[in-house]
């Protein structure tokens, strides 16, 4: 499996071009559409992804899926995760841990985001765009206090091609562990998960402001949280925020 390659020198975002060149019908499955520079990056929920031109990796897979169901559709998001969690540990990234659902940290900074959009087909997921940005050579975060990139951990800059491609070789392996199961992969998506076992505070509709323990993910991908005097919580996207950690 080798992934095709498009690139663009400027987009406003890649997950929305990767839409529109499905909807012309030019794209083939693993297909990587990478740009330069992305003016109007989108983020989870609505938000906005901020890249420097010419320094981070802003870049959208195109992907076809076979057998997964609507129900476990988070898988794609852990091997998404792991893929990325493994090209960083290969490039000597400090600990490196994914932030439910799949913000990539190192240490206590963000330095890798990513926005999945999947189409279904049925009760299954056909095909998904798998958007990442990968904060590289970028120094300045002024603005975001929580971010960082590989210069500024690594001290040194890194090749955005090679990073891609590492990318891409560790994803196309766990794309085919994906016949192993939900179960496998989530072990492997537990065991890297950030605050795990840690005691953090919480802020959540249900839970107001409460200490609780990461635990793990479920079997639809909601995180587990042990909340201090209510015992075991699931939690959707946006029904929960970890605070700080103690
Ligand atoms: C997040 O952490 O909120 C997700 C950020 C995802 C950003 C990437 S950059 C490439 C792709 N195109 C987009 O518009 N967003 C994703």
């Amino acid at each position: 499996m080798k992934a095709k390659e498009i690139y663009i020198s400027e987009t406003p975002s890649t997950n929305t071009l990767v839409k529109s060149y499905l909807q012309e019908g030019v794209l083939k499955d693993f297909t990587l559409v990478v740009t330069d520079h992305q003016t109007q990056g989108r983020g989870q929920m609505g938000s906005n992804w901020i890249s420097e031109k010419d320094k981070n990796i802003a870049c959208s897979l195109y992907k076809e899926f076979k057998g997964v169901s609507i129900e476990r559709q988070f898988i794609i998001s852990m091997i998404v995760s792991l893929s990325l969690i493994e090209a960083f540990e290969e490039l000597k990234v400090p600990q490196i841990a994914v932030k439910w659902p799949n913000d990539i940290y190192s240490g206590t900074k963000k330095i890798a985001g990513v926005l999945i959009e999947t189409t279904m087909s049925g009760k299954e997921i056909s095909s998904a765009i798998i958007g990442i940005g990968i904060n590289v050579n970028q120094t300045n975060f002024k603005e975001l206090p929580l971010a960082s990139s590989l210069i500024k951990i690594l001290g040194k800059p890194t090749d955005r091609s090679f990073i891609m491609h590492l990318i891409l070789e560790k994803f196309t392996k766990w794309y085919h562990q994906l016949d192993k199961g939900y179960d496998f992969v989530k072990s492997a998506y537990e065991s890297r998960l950030y605050r795990k076992d840690k005691v953090s505070l919480f802020k959540g509709d249900s839970i107001g402001v409460a200490n609780g323990i990461i635990k793990g993910i479920n079997q639809k991908g909601q995180l587990l949280i042990d909340v201090e005097n209510k015992g075991v919580v699931n939690f959707n996207l946006k029904e929960v925020q970890l605070l700080s950690s103690n």
